[in-house]
Parts: C-alpha cells; structure tokens; sequence
C-alpha cells in the first residue's frame, strides 16, 4: 500500500529477492515523493536521536550502489549528486556541532554570491541530493520493468482485519479493501505516508510543506554548485539549470494549495541567503504533505498483526530513507532477519503502558477530608495508543471543565483522572459565562489536549463560526497546531439532543477548512458512517441525554457504530458510573467523553480517578475477550477425577 518513494523501494528490493509483489497506489502525484526537494542531508538536519542518526547516515551510505543499481537496470539518470551541502549562518552559533565550520572568509571564497550577511557556515562534503522527481520515474521503471504488478489510481479504503470482536482468528489481516475489489496477499506492506492514519491507527500526521523552482537561464551556467542550506529556507540547484526553493513546515491537516504567505516566506528567506536568485524566472510552485509522527522518527516493522508490516512515518527524510528502509523491512517480511536498528523505529514505542500519580487526600469543600494512595501500574497490555486525527494518546478518558464547583476541583479532578485530553466549551469561555472567567487559563494546556466545543449552537452556521473560534482559542492558548473541534449542534434545550442535518452539513464545511471534526451524535449508525465517511476524525455517540447520568440506553446502536467505524468511536454523554464507562469500553468503545458525573460527584477527584481506571479497565477486558454467556452452569473445577 502506498506508490510513493518507500512503498517502490520495498516493492523493488522484495521483487529481486524472489517475492511476488503488487503496489496499490492512488496517486503518485500527492506522494510527498513527488514534493520533495531531494536533499540527502542526515548531517545538515541536525538529527538528535542516535539511531535516527545512525539510519540516515547508514542509508546515505547506501545511495551510491542503490542509484547503481537502479540506473543499470532502467537505464535512466536518477539525478544523484554527491555535491555536499552548505549550511550558512547570519549569527555566531553553537560551535560544540562536530563539523566543518567555515568562516566568513572561507565560506564567501567557497561560495560565491551569499548575502554579505552571512558570519560562517557548516560545511557537510558528504550530505548530497538526488532528483527525487526523476529517482521516482527511474524506481516505477524498474518495478515495471523486473515485474512489480503497479496499481495506480487504485485507493486502498480499508485494511481488514480479524479482531477479538469479529473472530477469535485474532492479529490477521485478511484483505485490503479498494473501491472494486478486496486484495489478498501473504503479507501486507502498508508504506502511505501522510495519510496512514487513515488505514490503521498510526500515530502519523501530515506536515505541510510549501515550495518553488526558479530556473537558472542558460548564459549564467550553474552558479550554485551545492545545496544551501539556510536557517529557515533551503536553496538546492540541480544540474539542470533548475533550483528548487523550500519549504515551509506548516500543521495544517490536509489543506491543498500554496498561500501568499508560504511563498513569501520562502522568497524572502532564499533571497536573504542568496540574493542572486532576485534574477532567476519562477518556475513551479507546489505542496506536499510530509508523514510527521509524535517523535519525528519513522515507524517501521512488524505491527500487532503478524502479516502486517508498516514503513511510513519518514516526515522529512523519506527520500534519503527510502534504500535502508527497503533494505530493513525486506530483511524482515522476506528473510526474517530482524536489524539490530529496526526495534529502535518500532511501532511499539508509542504503546507505553499508563502509569498512575499517587495522588493523596482530595479534600472537596463539602466532602469528609479522605486520604487515598493508589500506585497502580497498568499491566504491560499489548495496546495500541488511541489515534485521532493523527495524534496519539494513551488516555481513553476525556473529560471537561463545565459544572465543577470550582477551579481547585476542576484541577484535582482532571489530575487524578489521568485524562489527556479536555473539552471546554468556546463560546462560555469567549462571553465569560458564569464559571468560565479564567477557566482557560486554569489548565495547564502544555500537558493537556484542548477540545474546542462547539456548545451553545443551535444551527450548523452557528458551530462552524464558533468552531473557528476555538482554534483561535487554541492556538492563543499556545496549542498552534491544534485543530481539532468537539462539533455539537444542539437546537433541543430539554433533552438536548444533537441536530443531525446541521451536524453533517458543519462537519463537511469544517472538514473542507482543515479542523479534526469530532462530531457529538445521536447513536445512529448511518449518520456516524456519513460523518466518516466526510472526513471526520471520530464519532462520539451519546450513551443517554448529556448530564443525565442514565448511562448506556442504546447499547445496540453503539455496537453497530463501532463495528461499522473505521475511526475512533468515543461514547459521549449518559455516563453515571464507572461501570458504565466500563460497560463502554468493554462494547469495544475506543474512548469516553465523561464531564458531569465527574464534575458534580460528592468527590469529583476521586470519582475523576475511578472513570479514569474503569476506562482501563474495561479496555483491558475487552482486549482480553470475555467469556460466552452461557444458559447453564459450568463448574470452575474439573469434574473428573472426583473421589465417588
Ligand atoms: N527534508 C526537508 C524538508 O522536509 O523540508
């Protein structure tokens, strides 16, 4: 799955070690492949984690026989040039980098045309570029031509696979959903980069990136002769005459097209470099979206599904990681020859177990003072993270700030709960309704996911404006990347039941303008699939009519939505108890949303705690299988072997 750099480079390398491989691509042309500027620059990037710093280099190293290889048996040129990359600087920086430093005398000598800004530079001989656009065409040649089955425009919808709730056949995927068909295979490969959260939940995002091209006309020849690597822009001239401009790093979901602010900063920053560039022809603009993952590290290896492989993740090195990626994972799926390098990339690190805080007397004004000290470490359960718009959490439970009595409750309550993610309603905090002065401010938003909701509107017009709102709220707040928006349309103040028409109509607008929709619903299993279906990141089913405390009243349609959802479902309103959460992540719920009977409980902090481990707990169980129901007994001993 996945036509881009990675997915052909593994295709390629199995083919020639024996394997029968098909590649199911959508569109190459959104490939962050096709995007790319090509640097090959493990040192330039200044990579902080030794074994992301050890792949890239190793995998530079690989290049050379790589591009060999590729060019005799295509007979193309991929565009690689060993041309090394300066890094100029306008400021005296940290010395202690173990590398060339150039100074302003040498690197002005060395390169003719910077700004006479520039004080120095790093200087990387061994970092190099290749055209990424024509390494491409050379790869899809060579799957073509040694017999790589190629499906382009073929969009992979789902990956299906056997789960504790279907089968006890547990950790097989079974097929890969398209639009025409199901594709059977021995083992899946899943390499799609910006867009793998969609198939599986995989804790990638994209990262937008914005870029240029200038061309160099004939007469000036090739000026620039290596790549130049600035503080906030890159300049990299192919051999062609062509210099490629970028990139701007933008958290903007998957919103296309370049804006007058990207490629002003892009010019602005290239020219501050190298002024001469103010001659050269525009030529192309583009975007693309880079495969950004919680660490910035790319997710390779086995997952929970012994015949599934993931590669994807690569955010800003896919191009120069694409020959050791295809070297690890076919050691992997075709030799079964795990690289010590390999673990570290697992997908596994982001499935840490949680660990409780002691937490100790919750002393609520109006409740007798107790003392409570629980250390509870979860087992080691083989769990993925929950995954939502690309953003992982090991929490399950999301709570809110509405109907605490007061802030010091609030913050007890959301601490002992262990909720990452909190709620908190726009429009109240905007018009300071009672209770919500200061309320933003009481949370600490460095440590916890704001939800913007939408509550308090009655029509779609009203949740898309106030939506808006909320990532302003958000990003005030200091979450700059955060677009996710809780999206509740509730014209019914009695039983305050959610609008579905509005709902749909705002989650589309919503999902068109880049925002994580989490719409609040009634659990109807046709409308949570229309929302899925329009790009929403989750489905959040109310269990019974918001602070009633009824708990689940509609457990069958939950079951139907979470069986049908390929995305996160998280039962929202209607919770009184833990048993309930519980009741709900044993249904196999993938999440909680939990505020009033956290809030108004005689002890919000410990009832925050007890949500916060009924959500665990019923995880657990419903990873571990419950047992059949049964109309009869069956002894707990065996009855053989009984003295008569
Ligand atoms: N590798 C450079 C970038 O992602 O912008």
């Amino acid at each position: 799955m996945g036509g881009g750099i990675v997915g052909l480079a593994i295709a390629v390398e199995l083919k020639l070690r024996g394997a029968n491989v098909t590649v199911l691509s959508r569109d190459f042309a959104q490939a962050a492949t096709h995007a790319a500027a090509g640097m090959l620059a493990p040192e330039a990037e200044h990579l902080t984690s030794p074994a992301m710093r050890s792949l890239c280099l190793r995998s530079r190293n690989l290049y050379p026989d790589w591009i060999r290889k590729l060019e005799s048996i295509s007979g193309q040129n991929a565009g690689y040039w060993p041309c090394g990359i300066l890094a100029p600087v306008f400021q005296e920086p940290d010395r202690s980098i173990a590398a060339q430093w150039l100074d302003a005398t040498a690197i002005h000598y060395a390169q003719p045309g910077l700004s006479p800004a520039v004080i120095g530079g790093w200087w990387f001989p061994e970092d190099a570029q290749v055209d990424n656009r024509r390494l491409a065409q050379t790869l899809q040649s060579v799957a073509e031509s040694i017999g790589v089955d190629l499906q382009e425009g073929v969009e992979v919808e789902a990956v299906r696979y056997a789960s504790l709730k279907s089968e006890q056949r547990q950790n097989q995927v079974t097929a890969i959903k398209t639009a025409n068909a199901d594709w059977q295979a021995e083992h899946y490969i899943l390499a799609t980069g910006a867009w793998s959260a969609a198939l599986l939940p995989i804790p990638t995002q994209p990262r937008k990136g914005q870029m240029l091209s200038v061309r160099v006309p004939i007469a000036a020849g090739l000026p620039l002769q290596r790549v130049l690597y600035g503080e906030s822009a890159y300049i990299v001239p192919r051999r062609d005459g062509r210099i490629v401009i970028g990139a701007t790093s933008e958290a903007a979901g998957f919103m296309p097209g370049n804006t007058v602010a990207g490629i002003h900063s892009l010019l602005h920053e290239a020219v501050r470099l190298y002024p001469a560039l103010k001659e050269f022809a525009i030529e192309e603009q583009w975007w693309g979206f880079r495969p950004e993952t919680p660490d910035e590290m790319p997710i390779l290896g086995q997952t929970h599904c012994q015949n599934l492989t993931v590669a994807t993740g690569h955010y800003r090195n896919g191009i120069l990681l694409a020959p050791i990626t295809a070297q690890l994972i076919a050691d992997a799926v075709w030799d079964q020859r795990i690289d010590p390098l390999l673990p570290e990339f697992s997908w596994q690190r982001f499935q840490q177990p949680r660990t409780f805080a002691t937490i100790s007397s919750p002393t609520p004004a109006e409740a007798p003072v107790q003392t409570l000290d629980v250390v509870q470490t979860a087992p080691q359960i083989d769990d993925r993270p929950l995954t939502i718009a690309g953003r992982t959490f090991r929490s399950r439970l999301m709570t809110g700030t509405g109907k605490y009595r007061n802030f010091a409750e609030m913050q007890q309550a959301i601490e002992s709960s262990g909720c990452e993610i909190i709620t908190v309603a726009v429009r109240r905090v905007q018009t300071n309704a009672p209770g919500h002065q200061g309320l933003a401010e009481a949370i600490d938003w460095q440590k916890l996911w704001m939800l913007p909701n939408t509550a308090g509107c009655q029509t779609a017009e009203d949740a898309i404006r106030v939506a808006r709102l909320g990532r302003e709220m958000a990003k005030l707040l200091g979450q700059e990347d955060n677009n996710f928006v809780k999206l509740e349309v509730i014209p019914d103040a009695k039983y305050l039941l959610p609008d579905p028409i509005g709902t749909l109509q705002a989650a589309e607008q919503l999902v068109k303008e880049g925002f994580a929709v989490l719409p609040y619903i009634n659990a109807d299993p046709l409308l949570a699939k229309r929302l899925e279906e329009a790009g929403c990141a989750t489905v959040m089913p109310l269990g019974s009519p918001i602070g009633s405390g009824q708990g689940i009243r509609n457990q069958a349609n939950i079951e139907i939505i979470i069986e049908n959802a390929n995305i996160p479902v998280v039962v929202d309103a209607g919770i009184g108890t833990p048993s309930e959460a519980a009741q709900a992540m044993e249904m196999g719920a993938d999440a909680l949303l939990i505020n009033t009977a956290i809030a108004q409980a005689q002890n919000p902090a410990l009832m925050g705690q007890a949500m916060g481990m009924a959500a665990i707990a019923g995880r657990m169980a419903y990873l571990a299988g419950r047992i059949p129901v049964k109309s009869i007994a069956a002894p707990s001993s065996p009855m053989t072997g009984t003295i008569g």
